[in-house]
């Protein structure tokens, strides 16, 4: 099966009401790790990476190899996504390099990381739309600015600037944009909210006006782990120092999810998982030195967050 777009993808979700987990990859083995949980719980998924996030000299190399192994599970229905272009070059790059889906992210300026205008969050928007749509590509915009820590994005918490359902139906209507991210409430990164209250202010209202003004694009959460706390226990229990830090319930992504929601960005889990892995396992084992038995570990221990999260967006099941 040829790689899916993200239209593709988000246009059965709709159908089925599910929402399909967008899982952030920088490697191959965490690419892998994603693949095999699509495969085993029959999910769609989008597999999503981000500009200058990997480990590699050459990211089109990288991205090569990422598209050669995401295209080598002919049985599972994925989308590859750029996540968070800041620029036209970026998503141009991307598309160049086989990627279906890229996001340009104009809510912040380039120059200065300001909060874009509306005007120009337009103008930067439309312009890769032009040119991804006329190579059969599918573009996610953001509205709002979404807090948090994330490659390519800056900010707090406190410095989420919400959507706009008005903004909303303007900026799409001239971009022509597939899929949406809406700044909703939820941030980036590890750490999300001090308290646990705070974890559970998803603006359901807000996401249900948005939708009901544009009934036919797809709305995207980011932000959306849910920072497990057995992941941050163990981290901290074998030399780690992370935080207390609470992020978003399933409750609440399922909440969203009811109301329209369909593609959900996670990055932190899995990174949280896979480093709990990674630590408890070579703490355990100080003698061993040959990394594939700790990469294995770490690999099968993101799988299962994955499918996890496949499951509770009720996206299992539901793939060719
Ligand atoms: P998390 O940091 O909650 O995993 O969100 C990732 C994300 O939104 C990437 O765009």
């Amino acid at each position: 099966m040829p790689l899916r777009t993200l239209s593709e993808v988000l246009a059965k979700a709709e159908v089925g009401g599910y929402g399909v987990g967008a899982f952030n990859v920088s490697d191959l083995n965490q690419a892998a790790a994603v693949m095999k949980a699509a495969r085993s719980e029959r999910s769609p998924v989008i597999v999503q990476a981000i500009a200058g996030m990997h480990p590699y000299e050459d990211e089109g190399w990288w991205w090569d190899r990422l598209r050669e192994l995401v295209a080598s599970y002919p049985d599972v229905e994925a989308a590859l996504h750029l996540d968070h272009g800041r620029t036209f070059d970026d998503c141009v790059r991307a598309i160049d390099h086989g990627f279906t889906s890229v996001m340009i992210d104009a809510s912040r300026r380039v120059e200065d990381d300001e909060p874009s205008t509306l005007e120009e969050n337009i103008a930067a928007t439309a312009r890769v739309v032009e040119h991804a749509h006329a190579r059969g590509v599918s573009v996610e915009g953001e509205l709002g600015t979404i807090g948090g820590a994330e490659a390519g994005v800056s900010g707090t918490v406190e410095e989420i600037v919400f959507a706009d359902p008005d903004a909303a139906a303007d900026f799409v209507e001239h971009t022509g944009v597939d899929a949406l991210a809406v700044a909703v409430g939820t941030s980036h990164g590890a750490v999300k909210f001090t308290t646990a209250e705070a974890g559970q202010r998803l603006r359901i209202p807000l996401i249900e006006s948005i939708k009901a003004r544009l009934p036919d694009t797809y709305l995207v959460l980011h932000g959306s782990s849910s920072i497990p706390a057995d992941a941050v226990r163990t981290i901290n229990a074998h030399g780690g120092r992370l935080d207390e830090s609470y992020g978003v319930s399933t409750e609440q992504k399922q909440e969203g999810i009811a109301h329209g929601i369909r593609k959900i960005n996670q990055g932190t889990d899995s990174h949280l998982t896979w480093t709990a892995a990674i630590r408890e396992f070579l703490d355990a084992q100080r003698s061993v030195v040959e990394p594939s038995e700790a990469q294995g570990v770490a690999m099968r221990a993101m799988s299962g967050v994955v499918a996890q999260r496949m499951r509770e967006f009720g996206s299992s099941g539901a793939g060719a």
